[in-house]
């Protein structure tokens, strides 16, 4: 029986169109708001239809030294061409994080499973 870590899957979003993006400043201040924002297929893009879509992004923090991340967010994706009506897979929230640590983004697309991308984030 597999875990559910071996359900990730990961790559290089320039080149792999399910890898969520992880847009946010590499440096912030201790405390202090910043902006992040999660897409997809920035580079490649993705479908969008009823048949083949994103169904969400889930975004977590782990500060660096600790062992269970923080949730900071989940985006829902819920037309996909119903009446000719979509929404993109783009999700954008502020935050604010005491410490040094590691962002965790996961996509999910209803065809080809969970995707999952990393970025450190240095607090200064
Ligand atoms: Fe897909």
């Amino acid at each position: 029986m597999k875990t559910f870590g071996a359900l990730l899957q990961s790559g290089d979003w320039k080149g792999e169109k399910h890898v969520p993006i992880i847009h946010c400043p590499d440096k912030v201040k201790a405390n202090e708001e910043f902006d992040l924002k999660i897409s997809i297929g920035d580079a490649v893009g993705h479908p969008n239809t009823l048949e083949h879509y994103i169904g969400w992004f889930k975004v977590f923090f782990l500060p660096e030294g600790k062992k269970f991340p923080i949730e900071l967010a989940t985006f829902v994706f819920g037309a996909h061409g119903e009446s000719e009506i979509f929404t993109k897979p783009v999700g954008q929230t502020t935050v604010k994080v005491p410490s040094t640590g590691t962002i965790y983004a996961l996509s999910w697309c209803n065809i080809h499973g969970i995707w999952e991308n990393t970025k450190e984030l240095i607090v200064e």
